[in-house]
C-alpha cells in the first residue's frame, strides 16, 4: 500500500485518488471551494493549494519539490510525497485567495440565511486576514429569481461553478452558466430558461456561500438553532436519506443525508418540499372510524387526564 504525509501526518491509500480527496477521506482538513466529489475539478477557487514534495526517481528517490504550489483537488496522490498546506508559502497563498474573494463580497453575515453553515465565513476566521486592504467601491451585482425554488445573490458567489457543473454533470438539464468576464461574472439562467429540474434545490446545499438561497426556507430561521434530526424519506417511497431540521416542535426546512448506497447527495424537490402537511390544521393527529361521530381535533391534541 502507497503512503503519503500531508502535514505531518502519514496517510496509507490506493493509488487512484487525489490528494485533497484522500484528506478529506482521512478527516485531515484542506480548505476547498470548488471541488466536490460528485463532479469534475475545475480547480479554479485555488484555495487548496499545497507545497508538494515527491521522491525523483531519476535521482534514487530524492524528495524534491514540485517547484510552484499545486492544487491538491486535481493532483494524484503519489507514493513518497509529502504535502504541506500549513507551510509558509501555503499559508500566504490561502490568505491573498481569501483576500480577493472578499473584495467585491458585501459581507453582509447579519442578514444572510448561510450564516452558521456558510464556507467563507468559517475559512475567513480559519484562512483569512481578517481584515480587508480594499479601499475601493465594491461591485454591486443583482439578485435573481432563478426558479421555482432557487434565489441568487450574486454578490455573494465566488464563482466556483460548482452548481453550474451540477446543472451540466449531475441533472444533465444545463440551465446555468457563467456570464460576463473577469470580476464582473455572473452566474445565471440560459435565457428563456428556469432552474426547474426534479433536483433543482441541491444546488442551495452545493453553494459553499450564500449565494444559492431557498425561496422557502428564505428568513424563517437562524441555522444555528435548528436540530438535526436524521430520517428516511416518508414521501416518494425512495428510501433518500434526510435531515429534518426543526427547532421547538416545527420543521423548517429537510436535507440530503449523504447515503452512497442510494441518494448519495442528493433528494428531490419533491422530498424536500413535501413535507408542509405536517404542520397542516387539517391534519388528521387521532385514528378516526368512518362512521363515527367526527373526531374533535382539539380533544385529540389535548388529551385528558386518561390519555
Ligand atoms: S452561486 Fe454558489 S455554487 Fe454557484 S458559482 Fe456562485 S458560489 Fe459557486
Ligand atoms: S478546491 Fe482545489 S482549486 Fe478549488
Amino acid at each position: 500500500m502507497a503512503t503519503l504525509t500531508i502535514n505531518g501526518n502519514k496517510v496509507d491509500f490506493e493509488p487512484g485518488t487525489t490528494v485533497l480527496q484522500l484528506a478529506i477521506d482521512t478527516g485531515l482538513e484542506i480548505p476547498h471551494y470548488c471541488y466536490h466529489q460528485s463532479m469534475s475539478a475545475p480547480a479554479n477557487c485555488r484555495i487548496c493549494l499545497a507545497e508538494i514534495w515527491q521522491p525523483n526517481p531519476r535521482k534514487d528517490g530524492k524528495l524534491e519539490s514540485l517547484g510552484k504550489l499545486v492544487p491538491t483537488c486535481s493532483t494524484p496522490a503519489a507514493d513518497g510525497m509529502i504535502v504541506y498546506t500549513d507551510s509558509p508559502k501555503a499559508i500566504a497563498n490561502q490568505k491573498s485567495v481569501m483576500e480577493l474573494l472578499l473584495i467585491n463580497h458585501p459581507v453582509d453575515c447579519p442578514v444572510c440565511d448561510q450564516a452558521g453553515e456558510c464556507h467563507l465565513q468559517d475559512y475567513s476566521y480559519q484562512y483569512g486576514r481578517g481584515q480587508s486592504r480594499f479601499q475601493e467601491d465594491k461591485n454591486k451585482q443583482p439578485k435573481k429569481d432563478l426558479g421555482p425554488n432557487v434565489l441568487l445573490y450574486s454578490d455573494r458567489c465566488i464563482m466556483c461553478t460548482r452548481c453550474v457543473r451540477f446543472t451540466r454533470e449531475v441533472t444533465g438539464t444545463a440551465e446555468l452558466m457563467v456570464e460576463g468576464r473577469g470580476s464582473h461574472n455572473q452566474i445565471d439562467v440560459f435565457p428563456g430558461l428556469a432552474l426547474d429540474n426534479e433536483l433543482s434545490a441541491n444546488v442551495i446545499d452545493l453553494c459553499p456561500v450564500g449565494a444559492l438561497l431557498d425561496k422557502d426556507f428564505l428568513f424563517q430561521q437562524r441555522v444555528w438553532f435548528l436540530k438535526k434530526t436524521p430520517s428516511i424519506d416518508g414521501i416518494t417511497a425512495s428510501g433518500d436519506n434526510i435531515f429534518v431540521e426543526h427547532n421547538e416542535g416545527t420543521i423548517y426546512r429537510v436535507k440530503p443525508r449523504r447515503n452512497d448506497e442510494i441518494n448519495q447527495w442528493w433528494i428531490t424537490d419533491e422530498l424536500r418540499y413535501g413535507w408542509k402537511f405536517v404542520h397542516s390544521e387539517d391534519r388528521y393527529v387521532m385514528p378516526s372510524v368512518l362512521g363515527e361521530e367526527s373526531f374533535e381535533v382539539s380533544q385529540a391534541r389535548e388529551p385528558g387526564p386518561s390519555a
